[in-house]
């Protein structure tokens, strides 16, 4: 460029002597004459003149130069100053200039950064894109963005937004020589980026929890239909098995129906648990000694290369959960057989422990589980097996319900596991990595101590029992109604029957003294179970009533649990848990309680 300015200078010097070399010429000034004082006075005046001139041209040219460099530094501010990082690229990618905001974004000095391929200033993995599109952009940058990660000096490399803009012919000739340059803008995105990957996440957790409720909504309800049809299936089953003499060949077919029957039942309540309408039955309990007494199941329920090791935390210092123990033998029950089946059958461990934490808001804002889950003690119960680990898609799904990756499974367990959890205002933590085993912490509020109340005994020896008085059974089904007659007759009850809660008040009220018990469904048309209930126990405080159901509201549990219940008969039945469950309760101090 300067030999070019050169060049150019020493043509129009050329050219100028010429041209004054041609006017002497003309006049035939080149033999100077001398001259007259009168001549001289004149010649002397008009080249002062001519210097005055010079002098206003000086004049004007300095305060110019002064404007341009004004005008200079004014842009120059703009370039260097502005709120984006600026940096000019040629064809190739080099860096040909750049404004001190992107120099400080880097933490680079301008002398490092300038004269270098802008690729350079990339975090590695996103250099071979942007080379892939650099000459397409390059081309026609109007209105397309890149996306790239640039390194800094010190600290995690930013998101940069690359907007670009090609200039021609507006930076001169002398500064591109007519080449196109590449007028980069960067802009940090990180933030933004962050916070869009936050907004995303909240809206896939929403969008999961959606999807979890209404699959719970619909589970919950095909559950408790299903379940009434097994009630008569399985009631039928027992009676039928009770008329049969013990030689016929018919028993075993019916006692397949009562066992497939029971198992079918099994999922109904996982189902059940899971739309977190299963809650039946709560008291205090110790999680160490619930998973105590269940390790010879636990034990017979694992692979036989499977170690389980227990530790307990010793249930004196262990505040108590509030719970409904079958579920939360479910939960451990569920967890552990995962664990085992996670371990494919190789060898390794699954390790059931149990403790006490305390849980602040931050910690359980991490974790699945109701929302606004109350700060303070939780009973924690930890699953953790050396099996084969999760993948993030598969820890992203496992408690849809039917979502498995077994041959044989059926993609309830963590569902239901979910459900009981959120159902004991409990939360879940997982922990799962490929090959690197998963670990399952489940937390219970822990109750205050000083509330605690003793676990209820379970009934024995049944044969032992005799029973008098007639149990009025309220079911607004039919069929169900019928059953139940049968079998309570069958148990030797005089048994009566009414189809809703109007008519068993009814039939309460004009048989007084004649009622031992009143076993009864929760949920019926026109007055409800509960609504009968509060009736009930103004005719008579002491009547002992039995609630029936395949499900239940776990606020209307709440509500029973003040209106001493004498007992829950889960649906569906068979004539020896009714059977049990009648004992325990007139047993429990009714006014018809044998002594
Ligand atoms: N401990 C575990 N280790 C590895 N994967 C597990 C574990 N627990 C659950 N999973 C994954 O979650 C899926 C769902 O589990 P679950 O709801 O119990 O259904 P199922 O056991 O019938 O498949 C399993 O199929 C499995 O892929
Ligand atoms: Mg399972």
């Amino acid at each position: 460029m300067a030999q070019n300015d050169r060049e150019e200078a020493r043509i129009l010097r050329e050219k100028a002597e010429v041209s004054v070399a041609g006017r002497y010429l003309e006049r035939g000034l080149y033999d100077i004459p001398e001259l007259a004082s009168e001549q001289a006075k004149k010649l002397v005046h008009e080249l002062q003149v001519h210097q005055i001139e010079l002098e206003i041209q000086n004049e004007e040219l300095r305060r110019i130069m002064l404007e341009l460099e004004e005008s200079h530094k004014h842009f120059s501010a703009l370039f260097q100053q502005a709120p984006l990082g600026y940096l000019l690229l040629d064809e190739v990618g080099l860096i040909r200039e750049v404004n001190e905001t992107f120099c400080r974004m880097m933490g680079q000095p301008r002398s490092q950064v300038i004269g270098n391929p802008f690729v350079e200033c990339m975090d590695g993995s996103g250099r071979d894109v942007f080379l892939a599109r650099y000459r397409a952009f390059f081309r026609n940058p109007v209105d397309k963005r890149l996306e790239v990660l640039i390194r800094r000096e010190r600290g995690p490399a930013f998101h940069a937004d690359l907007k670009g803009a090609l200039l021609t012919s507006a930076l001169g000739r002398q500064q591109t020589n007519q080449q196109p340059r590449l007028l980069l803008a960067v802009t940090d995105i990180t933030e933004r980026k962050w916070a869009e990957e936050k907004r995303l996440q909240l809206e896939r957790q929403m969008q999961q929890s959606q999807k979890l409720e209404s699959l719970g909504v619909l589970a919950g309800g095909i559950a408790h239909d299903f379940n009434n049809l097994l009630a008569i299936i399985l009631g039928n089953a027992s009676l039928a098995l009770d008329e049969l003499p013990s030689n016929s060949a018919a028993r075993d077919s019916l006692g397949a129906i009562e066992q497939t029957s029971l198992r079918a039942a099994e999922l109904c309540r996982q189902m059940l648990a899971y739309s977190g309408k299963g809650r039946f039955v709560m008291e205090n309990l110790g999680l160490s000694d619930l998973i105590d007494s269940m390790t010879t199941l636990l034990k017979a329920s694992i692979s036989k290369k499977a170690i389980l090791n227990l530790n307990l935390h010793p249930t004196e210092p262990l505040p108590p959960l509030r719970g409904d123990p079958s579920q939360i033998r479910q939960v451990v029950m569920n967890l552990v057989v995962n664990a085992s089946e996670a371990l494919n059958d190789r060898a390794g461990a699954i390790a059931v422990s149990t403790g006490v934490m305390e849980c602040s808001r931050e910690y359980l804002a991490q974790v699945y589980g109701e929302e606004n889950l109350r700060e303070g003690d939780y009973v924690w119960l930890e699953v953790a097996d050396t099996g084969c680990g999760m993948s993030a898609e598969v820890l992203q799904r496992m408690f849809e319900p039917f979502f498995t990756t077994k041959f044989t499974g059926r993609g309830l367990g963590l569902a239901a596991v979910l459900g009981i959890v959120r159902g004991h205002q409990g939360a879940l933590k997982v922990e799962s990595e490929p090959g690197g085993g998963t670990t399952f912490k489940v937390l219970f509020p822990a109750v205050e101590v000083g509330k605690t109340a003793v676990q209820r005994e379970g009934i024995s020896d049944a044969s032992a029992w005799k029973k008098s008085g007639a149990i009025l059974l309220v079911d607004d089904e039919e069929s169900v109604r019928i059953l139940g007659l049968r079998m309570l007759e069958r148990l030797g009850f005089q048994a009566l029957a009414a189809c809703n809660g109007r008519q068993a008040l009814d039939l309460f009220r004009e048989r007084p003294g004649e009622i031992a018990l009143v076993l009864m469904d929760l949920t019926m048309p026109e007055l409800n179970g509960e609504d009968t209930l509060q009736e009930l126990r103004q005719l008579d405080p002491r009547i002992p009533v039995v609630m029936s159901s395949g499900y239940a509201e776990s606020e209307i549990i709440a509500r029973f649990a003040r209106q001493r219940l004498a007992g829950f008969l889960q649906k569906p039945y068979t004539m020896a848990t009714l059977m049990d469950c009648l004992r325990g309760a007139l047993s429990d101090g009714g006014p018809w309680s044998e002594s």
